[in-house]
């Protein structure tokens, strides 16, 4: 029988609280490193692992355990707690193993996919059913929500510090969690100046992963729209035939990348906080139990600036408040308090979130207090840049040793006079031949079958896992396989033209713009109603839909609705059930962003 293992719980005079995180794109992450610094200082002491770091076993001995944990595409737990959810998940746990703890769950989702926060809540019910004490009701983050994920999160944290505090009351000299003071710096910094040619040495490493990456050298950047179409989108092809056996891959995978900011807002980032870019860093945390940040050892601050700070996301209300603590100026300082208090929240929205204003954008505004952030405060302030998820757009067998990716590079207006640019898109769109990128595979993604025709529908960049598919299966044979792609016009962004005609794939497109009235791809589905609910259910076909996250996937739902009462004669109730039968049975999935 599996079992928990029994030790002693050494600590200090502190009240142990253990952060374990499940995270994909890293809000899992951060928002636990934040947790932590809260603790700082405070009656309570942090540990904060990622879960499958964490010795599951002495999970039993833990008074307070915090999980924060992400779901992933089509209901699954992040690649980092895979190992934790099997053994949480398995039948033969006592179910009084968790009879001492406490616990909270906090989950990240999108509420546009059908498995919304589905890890969050299954290991509430499982933590329960253990004899775990919840603190807290599960919490549900919402990326779909109009202020990011912040707007639940915030709650919660605040409501799970008032239980805590409540259960266990901070002893004098200590400060609060919820308090409104700078917690203790969670670094040591050393800095020193670089002596001429000193090089900086880096490790290598055989396996792939986030903290290990692959540097991919880029084959071909090509744009894939006409030049005076409104949308520059590029195919990216990159050479991994140096690392096949570890990068191997199958239609519906995600590859991961982590992008780098543009050289002149490093060098404007830089100057605003008056560092020098060659000086080196080390970093070296204070409670030997907070989480080891992944720099090298030594870093210049060049490098840290471009590689791993985030300085032009829109910034988060504590990303004010712990700037408020650190303004010197009275006017600045005044500001930053009204932008990171809770009642401020209306005012930091029109200032930040709506124009899409940067961080480095709010440093120019501020920039007094800019030019004072002390360097040991500076992983405290900015958050760290993510990776980016990409389908993969590349057939496995059709393009060998090569991994393709199609990037719309983002760009569009605010109220703000200079347009706003998407990180990752703009970075990879400036890289050139023989540059690298930063890459490594991500598990899950969307299934193909090889038995059954598939039903494909991608309105632009939604098509890259099709195009991998439909070259893979060709190579087959015939498959059966019917494509619905959208672009606005034939002449501007029907990519893959050529590739369609060779593979003789049955597709659709629908050009939106080409004449008076909106033709979209679920109107092309419409007008395929009996050869859909032929191959839906009579040849068992699977159905997946992928590209803009907004209104498509559920307007595409709705068409296959509509299908499923004029062709199959169901009652609405009988198409709905219909519908999420497909989706229990994985032949209805959908791989959606923003
Ligand atoms: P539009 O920009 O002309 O509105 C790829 O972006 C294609 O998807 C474009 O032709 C775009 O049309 C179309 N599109 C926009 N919104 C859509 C929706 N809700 N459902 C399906 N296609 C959509």
């Amino acid at each position: 029988m599996d079992t928990f293992m029994n030790n002693t719980n050494t600590d200090d005079d502190r009240h142990r609280v253990v952060v374990l995180f499940g995270s994909q794109t890293g809000t899992a992450e951060e928002t636990s490193l934040r947790l932590a610094m809260q603790c700082r200082g405070s009656a309570f002491r942090c540990h904060v692992s990622p879960l499958d770091a964490y010795d599951i076993k002495n999970l039993v001995n833990e008074k307070i355990l915090i999980f924060v944990c992400a779901t992933t595409g089509q209901g699954e737990p992040p690649d980092n707690m895979k190992r934790f959810w099997k053994f949480i998940m398995r039948k033969n746990l006592p179910s009084s193993s968790l009879d001492d703890v406490k616990f909270a769950v906090l989950g990240l989702g999108d509420s546009s996919y059908a498995k919304f926060n589905f890890i969050a809540k299954k290991l509430h019910r499982r933590l329960e059913m253990l004899g775990g004490r919840p603190l807290v009701e599960v919490g549900l983050a919402d990326d779909q929500h109009e202020w990011g994920s912040d707007a639940v999160i915030d709650k919660w944290v605040t409501k799970l510090w008032g239980t805590l505090l409540r259960d266990f009351p901070t002893p004098a000299g200590k400060s609060s969690p919820l308090g409104n003071s700078l917690p203790p710096p969670g670094y040591h910094v050393a800095t020193y100046k670089k002596e001429n040619n000193q090089e900086i040495r880096e490790q290598e490493f055989g396996t792939f992963d986030e903290k290990h990456p692959f540097e991919a050298k880029l084959i071909e950047n090509r744009r894939v729209t006409s030049e005076g179409h409104f949308q520059d989108t590029r195919l990216i092809s990159f050479d991994i035939s140096s690392a096949q056996s570890d990068l191997v891959y199958q239609p519906g995978d995600v590859v991961m990348i982590k992008p780098q900011n543009l050289e002149e807002n490093v060098k404007e980032f830089l100057e605003i906080l008056s560092l020098d870019p060659d000086d080196l860093l080390t970093f070296d945390p204070i409670e030997d139990d907070d989480i080891t940040m992944d720099l090298p050892r030594p870093v210049t601050l060049q490098r840290l600036a471009s590689e791993y700070l985030d300085f032009m996301s829109v910034p988060r209300r504590s990303f004010f408040q712990l700037l408020s603590h650190l303004a010197k100026d009275e006017n600045e300082r005044e500001k930053l308090i009204e932008f990171g208090s809770p009642e401020g929240t209306d005012e930091r929205y029109s200032y930040a979130n709506r124009p899409r204003r940067t961080i480095l954008e709010v440093l120019q505004d501020f920039h007094h207090t800019a030019s004072v952030i002390p360097l040991n405060r500076i992983l405290d302030v900015f958050p760290l840049i993510r990776p980016r998820a990409f389908s993969i757009a590349s057939s496995p067998t059709r393009h060998k040793g090569e991994l393709h990716i199609l990037v719309a590079v983002v760009r569009y207006k605010t109220r703000l006079h200079k347009p706003r640019r998407g990180l990752c898109s703009t970075w990879l769109s400036r890289l050139r031949e023989g540059e690298t990128a930063k890459l490594w595979l991500r598990s899950g993604g969307i299934r193909f079958p090889w038995e059954r025709p598939c039903v494909m529908i991608g309105p632009g960049t939604g098509i890259a896992p099709f195009r991998s598919a439909a070259h893979e299966r060709h190579q087959v044979g015939e498959s059966g396989d019917v494509i619905f792609f959208g672009c606005r016009n034939e002449l501007g962004d029907f990519y893959f033209r050529d590739e369609w005609e060779e593979m003789k794939v049955r597709l659709h497109v629908a050009f939106s713009r080409d004449q008076e009235e909106k033709i979209y791809v679920q109107h092309k589905i419409a007008q395929c109603g009996s050869e859909l609910w032929d191959l839906i259910d009579r040849r068992g076909a699977y159905i997946y839909v992928a590209g803009n996250s907004k209104n498509m996937p559920d307007q595409v739902k709705e068409a296959f609705l509509e299908l499923l009462r004029n062709n199959g004669n169901m009652t609405p109730e009988q198409a709905t059930d219909y519908v999420t039968k497909l989706q229990q049975s994985k032949r209805y999935q959908q791989e959606t962003w923003s």
